[in-house]
């Protein structure tokens, strides 16, 4: 992120510190000021505080401008070194870079026959030296200094993904910018302007904010704002929005940590996302998808394609609207999606489940069947990201900023998104009673609450469940139906903040293989579908749990209230309130969300920022 306003500095960590969340193995800043011969920077590995520290050990000067940097390795180890920013030969710019240069190997090559040298092992090193090169070349050119052509003629030379910032010390009143599949989001403060990867990193100084295109690059001042393409050209329709989140949603507020508070938001990510999406009469009213209702109409199959958390959304949501829609709904992830020449036509509606908005799996995903001629709609937290810009259509979830790692309160947003957007297909193109779905629109309703219950009533057994089984090296998790899901996301989220080795399967598997690992005291999570009704899955869950329970397993349950033969059979349950089938994965996860976060905090780890992680992953 960046930022050219009164205290650089200041407002540089305070973003990082918002940011972090990205990429959290260094930090580092970079400052320019009039006067300055060269830029001021510092760099740290390890995470934000370190370089905190180091500033407050040594002030750095006072400045206009600023840039500043938080990594996820992806080029070289996270050290010293490799930290952004980088700067060029002269040391008069400082560049930090996102996203993979897939050409540096041959521009370094290049520049070190001319006798530039290179102090780490990262991509963007060769960029920073590339910039400072081509910043004097217009120098010799045009008599003054222009980093705002230098950067747009250095993006012109780059393939790969990227975006670039850069600052330098001749031209200390502004702030430049490029971006090629990768994110920037521009905000529009008073008297000062900012630059960062999503809008967390200004919202505590602006809320009004605007989108970047592709191949586009920026200059931004205190007072002035200028975007173009990389030819020079200028653009003037970027799009405006204003941020629907305060800051404060992005604090602790009192909680442990980011995740504790976010599983705690998942009623309201529930409700907050049902807002405003009927008429007056109930009827679902999706005017923002910006899709007609004859498009809609003709749409043969549904391809959602997602990574981690959201693609597992994408599984519950395929059993619903499957169910309401009658037309086939497949499930891909993103990465495998484009690699295995998919059957996709102009009736194909592909859907992108995104909380980040920025995952480069999925947009490149989306980017593949638009060419293919299918419609992408988007399901996605983030407003200004790429992935719903890039989309014909995008249905938000309101879960607010996610900042932990982990997604949670993302999770049954995303459901729900999807549930909305099932139930509109089946209004559309009229394969339900309208009372039908009013029944289950109520139903969804109600689900804050339900989802209220258990974390009032279910918080403190999960956490002793948490403590019993700490030193657990292993656990299996099994589901059926939309219970299949739940496991994998379970699963997903133990094995990613409290590091334990687990698999999530369908429950039916279990006689197909896995059974074979269950051994003496093995711990084994089972979501358990509720007795009544017509659910006939019941008894063959309770089936496979007496299967692991005769060898020995530890059974965890995840069952409705008053389940009788959950609590014969299993060893510890935590319990949903009554609900049906297809709204009780918004219960379920719940308490496995809790499980994790307790297990993670047992062994004193970092919850929000696991290791080896980022939360938004923009690379391939
Ligand atoms: C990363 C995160 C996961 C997340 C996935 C998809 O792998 O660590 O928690 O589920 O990306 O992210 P998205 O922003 O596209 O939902």
């Amino acid at each position: 992120m960046t930022t050219a306003c009164g205290k650089p500095l200041e407002v540089c960590l305070q973003g990082l510190g918002r940011l972090e969340y990205r990429g959290y193995d260094s930090a580092g800043v970079a400052l320019a000021a009039p006067g300055m011969d060269r830029v001021a920077w510092r760099k740290k590995a390890g995470r934000l505080s370190n370089l905190v520290h180091d500033i407050e050990a040594q002030p750095m000067p006072a400045a206009t401008v600023g840039i500043g940097h938080t990594r996820w390795a992806t080029n070289g180890e996270p050290s010293d070194v490799n930290a952004h920013p980088h700067l060029s030969q002269d040391g008069k710019i400082a560049l930090i870079h996102n996203g993979i240069v897939e050409n540096a190997a041959q521009l370094k090559f290049d520049l070190q026959a001319e006798g530039y040298t290179f102090a780490s092992s990262t991509d963007s090193e060769v960029v920073a030296k590339l910039l400072g090169k081509i910043a004097n070349t217009v120098i010799e050119e045009t008599g003054s200094p222009d980093l705002f052509e230098a950067v747009r003629r250095t993006a012109r030379m780059l393939t790969g993904a990227f975006t670039i910032l850069a600052v330098d010390c001749r031209q200390s009143d502004i702030v430049v910018g490029a971006r090629h599949d990768s994110p920037l989001v521009v905000g529009l403060g008073d008297g000062e302007n900012f630059l960062g990867s999503d809008v967390a990193a200004f919202v505590a100084y602006t809320k009004e904010a605007m989108e970047l295109g592709q191949d586009q690059a920026v200059c931004v001042s205190g007072e002035r704002v200028e975007v173009t393409d990389f030819e020079g050209n200028p653009v003037t329709d970027s799009k405006h929005f204003t941020v629907n989140w305060d800051a404060s949603a992005a604090q602790k507020g009192g909680w442990d940590s980011y995740m504790d508070k976010e599983i705690h938001e998942d009623p309201q990510a529930v409700a907050d996302t049902l807002l405003g999406r009927f008429d007056t009469n109930g009827d679902l009213n999706l005017d923002e998808v910006r899709i007609d209702p004859e498009t809609f109409r003709q749409i043969d199959k549904i391809i959602i394609v997602a990574c981690g958390t959201a693609s597992y959304a994408g599984l519950v949501a395929k059993y619903a609207i499957e169910h309401w829609v009658r037309i086939p709904v497949e499930v891909e992830l993103a990465h495998e999606f484009r690699y295995r020449d998919p059957i996709l036509t102009p009736r194909t509606l592909v859907v992108a489940i995104s909380q980040s908005g920025e995952t480069m799996d999925t947009l490149m995903a989306l980017r593949h069947a638009r060419e293919q001629g299918s419609q992408v709609l988007a399901i996605c937290n983030t407003q200004g990201s790429t992935i719903p810009r890039e989309s014909d259509a995008v249905l938000y979830t309101h879960a607010g900023p996610e900042i932990a790692v982990a997604s949670t309160k993302a999770f049954v947003a995303q459901i729900v998104a999807a549930y909305l957007l099932g139930l509109y297909l089946a209004q559309v193109k009229g394969t339900m009673f309208r009372d039908e779905i009013h029944q289950i629109v109520d139903s969804l309703k109600v689900m804050p609450e339900k989802i209220q219950w258990v974390l009032d009533t279910q918080a403190e057994k999960v956490a002793r469940a948490a403590t019993s089984l700490v030193d657990a090296k292993s656990f299996l998790f099994l589901g059926r139906h939309v219970g299949y899901p739940v496991a994998m996301e379970g699963a997903l989220k133990l094995k990613e903040i409290a590091y334990t080795f687990t698999e999530g399967f369908a429950a039916g598997e279990l006689k197909h293989g896995p059974i074979a690992l269950v051994e003496p005291g093995e711990p084994i999570v089972v979501i358990v579908p509720s007795s009544r009704g017509r659910d006939l899955l019941h008894n063959k869950v309770i089936s496979a749990i007496e299967e692991v329970k005769a060898r020995g397993a530890f059974v965890v349950a995840v069952a409705e209230e008053g389940d009788p033969d959950a609590e014969r059979y299993a060893d510890v349950v935590f319990y949903r309130p009554a609900c049906p089938t297809l709204m009780s994965p918004l219960v379920d996860v719940v308490p496995l969300q809790l499980f994790a976060l307790d297990m993670a905090k047992n062994k004193g780890l970092d919850v929000d920022k696991p290791r080896n992680l980022a939360k938004s992953v923009t690379v391939e």
